[in-house]
């Protein structure tokens, strides 16, 4: 049975995954497609979403994507930018200007159409728009108007649609919770006009790996390097189902940038779970510092730690005698998506699972990766479908390069010019709220418009309470070159700071290791670990007012998928522990917590 699918465009609105994913909760395939993806890739969907975009449709911008779209006989929805760009196709108008932002009300003016099956004569939805459409074409009909209250400035065109083209569109996002039936209005799409039957279940989803894989490994084995994360024991406990221990070896390798303990817990709990007879270990910890040496630009770490650990693998693979196998991967969708790879995205960070060399094994054939069409809620579901256990289905998602994404290094060379700018720009916003602000001399990365950003972190001196993330968040969208915002957890002011030369070490290694494990335990303790989707523990080579060496953030956050992020609030109590238990480490110069969310900042600060 082939699964049916649809296709969703993203225009940069990070909400196209949380479309996908919410298609998919309905057991109907859905996959991102870029805007200028070849006509061929969007033949064989049942439908077609096309989300929202931080670009304005009005002034033109964005509209360069592949337009024979609409010359397929395939329904399409849009949402906000999507359903402008489907008016103007089809000779209606889009101006600037009836903006509408937040919770609306929005009035179904067709409520016998299938698109609105089920759904109340007024909904509540959610809009974030600068651009409406101000007229349609002819053979379109108006579904529906906004307001706010009943009677005062109503919008026209909230929905409009055409059944001759199997054309509709909605200026608010159904994708978003705040639109109360939004999964409704999605379904309704889905099932009732583009005719999909729900047949992706998991089960399904099995049956099909089951048969490509071994289509693909035919006779060979798999070799799969395992850290011990979420994704790649899925892939080794579902690799073992299919092809059978005998076929599959699994590579541990201790690269160095393993949280404490972890390389020593990862292979005991393989051990235990039965892949034991063709379980390999390698301590490869000094080769890869060895590579680390006097690096500091991010990208540059991430691709030396790919390159070794498929020249350890390699050099394993000989030593191991083992031939013509191919590499397994616990690559995840997102994964395959972040790296970029389509002539618009923009190179966000290099995935370690799509270095060069991996793409080159994947043109090759010589790649397999059975979850790569996974988001992580559905990972974890087919790990307690294969029976693995919760507390490591629970665990947090770790970073392939590890925590060598953790250790921010710097060079003497870094040029400082641009922070007095920033800093006056800075002060300027922050004086009414009389908060006191230090520009840091590092950068690091994070997300802006779906390009990635290397830019200024900026640390606060004030009270850590909600109210502060407000005031970020705003600060962060205002200001150019900043892209974190950070609060000194300390009682003592910082006053200076000064950055000074540093790479990957084995000390700092260390240094990060124990403080990680300090405060995985208070959260664990607390009850927030489960409650969080991540709290990576960053050391920075800062000295502040004089004194110290690292300063060290903080930076728990809450996703659902890892491409957006709210920055989580820790109680009092937990910072108290934190601070508490951090205090003997002369090493330290501060601790921060990060408040930023992704975007403008990334969860890893590379
Ligand atoms: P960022 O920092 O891009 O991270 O906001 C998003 C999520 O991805 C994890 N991450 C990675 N996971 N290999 C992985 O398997 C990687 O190279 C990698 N880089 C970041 C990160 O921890 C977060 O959950």
């Amino acid at each position: 049975m082939s699964f049916d699918k649809i296709g969703v465009i993203d225009f940069g609105g990070q909400y196209a995954h949380l479309i996908a994913t919410k298609i998919r909760r309905f057991n109907v395939y859905s996959e991102i497609r870029q805007p200028d993806d070849p006509i061929e890739k969007f033949m064989d969907y049942k439908g077609i979403i096309i989300s929202g975009s931080p670009s304005l449709s009005s002034c033109g911008e964005d509209s360069e994507y592949n337009k024979k779209i609409y010359d397929l006989n395939i329904p399409i929805l849009g949402f906000c930018f999507g359903h402008q760009e489907i008016a103007k196709h089809y000779g209606g108008r889009v101006i600037n200007g009836g903006r509408e932002w937040g919770e609306t009300k929005f009035k179904i003016l067709k409520r016998d159409h299938p698109l609105f099956e089920g759904l109340s004569e007024v909904e509540s939805v959610f809009m974030s728009h600068f651009d409406s459409v101000d007229a349609i074409g002819p053979d379109f009909e108006e579904f529906g108007i906004s307001y706010l209250s009943a009677g005062k400035e109503i919008h026209r065109f909230a929905a409009i649609g055409s059944d001759k083209h199997k054309r509709y569109g909605f200026q608010f996002h159904p994708e978003v919770d705040d639109t109360i039936n939004g999964e409704k209005m999605i379904s309704n799409f889905i099932f009732n006009i583009c005719g999909c039957r729900p047949n992706w279940t998991m089960d399904e989803y099995l049956r099909v790996q089951f048969e490509k894989i071994r289509k693909v490994v035919k006779d060979k084995s798999v070799f799969l390097l395992v850290s011990g994360g979420v994704d790649s024991t899925v892939t080794a406990f579902l690799l073992k189902e299919i092809l059978g221990p005998k076929r599959l070896r699994l590579l541990h390798i201790d690269n160095g940038l393993m949280r404490k303990n972890e390389s020593k817990d990862v292979v005991e709990m393989f051990k235990k779970n039965g892949f034991g007879s063709n379980l390999y270990f390698v301590d490869a910890s000094d080769i890869f510092i060895d590579a680390l040496k006097e690096v500091f630009e991010p990208e540059k770490k991430r691709q030396i730690i790919g390159d070794t650990f498929i020249k350890v693998f390699t050099e394993e693979a000989e030593r191991l005698n083992i031939k013509d196998f191919l590499l397994g991967q616990g690559t995840i969708y997102p994964d395959t998506i972040e790296t970029g790879g389509t002539k618009r995205s923009d190179t966000i960070k290099t995935h370690h699972n799509r270095v060069p060399i991996i793409r080159q094994m994947i043109e090759e054939g010589k790649i397999v990766e059975p979850l790569a069409e996974l988001y992580k809620v559905e990972v974890r579901e087919l790990g307690r479908r294969l029976g693995i256990d919760e507390d490591l289905i629970n665990r947090h998602p770790f970073p392939g390069p590890g925590i060598g994404v953790r250790v921010l290094c710097n060079s003497k060379e870094e040029d400082l010019s641009d922070i007095p700018l920033i800093d006056r720009e800075v002060k300027d916003f922050l004086s009414k709220s009389k908060i006191d602000a230090l520009i840091l001399p590092i950068r690091s990365v994070g997300v802006k418009a779906d390009l990635r950003s290397y830019e200024r972190p900026v640390l606060l001196n004030c009270k850590y309470d909600e109210k502060i993330f407000e005031i970020a968040s705003d600060m962060l969208a205002k200001i150019k070159g900043i892209n974190r915002c950070i609060v000194n957890l300390s009682n003592t002011k910082i006053t200076s700071v000064r950055a000074h030369r540093a790479y990957i070490t084995k000390k700092r290694l260390d240094l990060l290791r124990e403080i990680g494990e300090i405060i995985n335990t208070i959260l664990k303790n607390s009850g927030i670990y489960n409650k969080i989707w991540q709290c990576p523990v960053v050391i920075i080579p800062l000295e502040l007012n004089g004194r110290g060496e690292e300063l060290v953030v903080i930076r728990p956050v809450l996703s659902e998928r890892g491409m957006t992020a709210k920055a989580a609030f820790l109680p009092a109590e937990v910072i108290s522990a934190i601070i508490k238990n951090l205090s003997g480490f002369k090493d330290i110069s501060g601790i921060a917590i990060d408040i930023t969310s992704k975007p403008p900042g990334t969860i890893e600060w590379e």
